[in-house]
């Protein structure tokens, strides 16, 4: 459904946290029971944080305002000030999270290549440093993120999953899985909620993002993790007291967001479909697996700002992503009539403006 902001009716593909909170997030918002979380007495953050472990069969979980924080404590946690944590090149945590993991927990990142999201197991071995060096950073950690955002929503499988528990145990790094879209991997088929628990130390993923919750993430792992984190979420300023009150919607994100998340990929995937189709453009719809599809053209990198712009003149909004493409993420608020919308307008502009 198109939405409107200010004044204005949009298709908003810009990403899947711009999801509005539905009457029901709203109602359960109005009458959550709630307490002092820091104190630890908020029931309904705690149902929360229970459910989620359950589901991916873990012990313990904690509600965080946000998945860039739920990443950055998970890191703190996994390393010390001086070691070197592993990230894939176009990874979240490296990129977009200003810094976190540098200026926070003061460790150095090794960033990974990939084929398209998919790290080699093999890199694994090789970029973690022997631990007996004296000269060198003890490498701690690995992250593994999934879906792959900057690589167009790729799955990691579970099975590929396996590979790099498998390398980073040998080597003595702990896997953290930022796992912001975790429930579309799922959802694509790449294994269960299960599978991916049992291979991860730490997993975060996001209520905010395709299950529509206004605001909130999980951080899962050991109840002995999870009480380290406790103090992490502390000291960085994310222990909130009356809490309930968003977990309440939270809640309505994960029992009613996971089952629809195929509509937005069957969405995504007939938007690649129809721009393909388009002079100028350079996608295949066979790699937009989950909700996010990167936009490239012939005429490469300076047209994504120029494209933005013309399709704002049209009501869509799309997000031009450096070298990247212009991304375009589908959601809970946008519908099958949102990405014709998207086509009438990329059909106008894109010969135009994509064309070599
Ligand atoms: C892969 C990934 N990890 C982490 C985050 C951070 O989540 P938040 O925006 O809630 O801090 C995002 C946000 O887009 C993301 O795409």
């Amino acid at each position: 459904m198109p939405q409107t902001i200010q004044g204005e009716t949009i298709s908003d593909f810009r990403s899947d946290t711009v999801t509005r909170p539905t009457p029901a997030m709203r109602r359960a918002m109005a009458e959550a029971v709630v307490g002092d979380d820091v104190l630890g007495d908020d029931p309904t953050v705690q149902e929360l944080e229970a459910l989620a472990a359950e589901a991916f069969g873990m012990e313990a979980g904690l509600f965080t305002p946000s998945g860039s924080m739920a990443n950055l404590i998970a890191a703190k946690v996994h390393t010390r000030p001086g070691d070197e944590v592993l990230v894939e090149a176009f990874g979240h945590v490296y990129n977009n999270e200003a810094a976190g993991l540098g200026s926070v927990c003061g460790v150095l990142t090794r960033t990974l290549p990939s084929d398209r999201g998919l790290i080699d197991p093999d890199d694994v071995v090789r970029f973690a440093r022997p631990e007996e060096s004296l000269h060198s950073p003890r490498t701690a950690l690995l992250v593994v993120e999934n879906t792959h955002n900057f690589h167009g929503g790729r799955v990691v499988p579970a099975a590929h999953l396996r590979r790099l528990r498998e390398v980073s145990r040998e080597r003595g790094l702990a896997l953290h899985l930022d796992g912001a879209r975790i429930w579309n991997a799922i959802a694509a088929g790449g294994g269960s909620a299960r599978d991916y628990g049992a291979l991860a130390d730490s997993l975060m993923f996001c209520f905010s993002k395709g299950l529509g919750a206004p605001i909130g993430s999980v951080l899962l792992g050991s109840a002995e993790f999870v009480a380290r984190a406790r103090r992490v979420r502390k000291t960085l300023g994310g222990g909130m007291r009356q809490v309930g009150v968003i977990a309440a919607a939270a809640r309505v994100a994960f029992e009613t967001g996971r089952e629809r998340l195929a509509e937005d990929h069957a969405n995504a995937r007939a938007l690649a479909e129809g721009v393909a189709e388009i002079p100028g453009a350079l996608v295949d719809p066979a790699a937009c697996e989950t909700n996010i599809l990167f936009l490239r053209t012939e005429r490469g990198p300076e047209s994504y700002p120029e494209l933005q712009e013309a399709l704002r003149a049209h009501g869509v909004w799309a997000i031009a992503c450096g070298d990247l493409g212009v991304r375009f993420v589908t959601h809970r608020d946008v519908d099958r009539g949102d990405v014709e919308r998207a086509l009438a307008a990329l059909r106008e502009e894109l010969p135009r403006l994509g064309r070599a």
